[in-house]
């Protein structure tokens, strides 16, 4: 059976992860979604609730299943005999990043490939900061991620009167 992992932050999954998903489930047997959890950043949804978001968006898909992990994308490869990682590039500002992760990984664990898909045209430019900075101010954010979560990001994000932006 051949495996895969998806590993990212989704604070919050947008159209653009979900697309990667679809596609990379679609050449696997089974997809791991991993929420990693990356001390680096400062996420604005809880750990609990960006799983929950993308357990709910990705229920129709029956070889995904979803995780959250902290520390090393390899280390959780390892443990659970996953060989392919897959990454999402959007532009080329994102292959630099990305191929040093790759070569880093591979020094790592040696056995696993990583994977790269490029994104969908209509999702080039997306993000999940451009997500939030939308949302905060009231913008409409049903073009950039899943129906399913539309409602609960635009009310968890949007800045009442008086609040600072995170
Ligand atoms: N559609 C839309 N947005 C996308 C996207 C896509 N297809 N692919 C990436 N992005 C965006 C994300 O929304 C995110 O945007 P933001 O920075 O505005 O929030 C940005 O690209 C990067 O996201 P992501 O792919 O989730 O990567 P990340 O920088 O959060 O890191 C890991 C994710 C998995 C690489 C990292 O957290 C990790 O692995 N941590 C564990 C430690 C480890 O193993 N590190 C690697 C050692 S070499």
């Amino acid at each position: 059976m051949k495996q895969a992992v998806y590993p990212g932050s989704f604070d919050p999954i947008t159209r653009g992860h979900l697309d990667i998903i679809r596609r990379s489930a679609s050449v696997f047997d089974h997809l791991t979604v991993l929420l990693a959890i990356n001390p680096d950043k400062t996420p604005n949804f809880t750990v609990e609730e960006r799983l929950e978001m993308v357990r709910l968006v990705t229920k129709d898909i029956p070889n995904v299943t979803v995780d959250a992990f902290q520390g090393l994308m390899v280390d959780y490869a390892r443990k659970n005999e996953i060989t392919v990682i897959v990454r999402g590039l959007r532009a080329v500002s994102d292959f630099e990043n990305e191929f040093q992760m790759a070569l880093t990984n591979r020094k790592m664990y040696p056995e696993a490939e990583t994977l790269f898909l490029t994104t969908s045209l209509e999702n080039m430019y997306l993000s999940s900061s451009m997500v939030r900075d939308v949302a905060r101010f009231g913008g409409n954010i049903e073009p950039f991620v899943p129906d399913e979560i539309v409602e609960e990001v635009a009310k968890r994000l949007l800045l009442t009167e008086g609040e600072e932006a995170k």
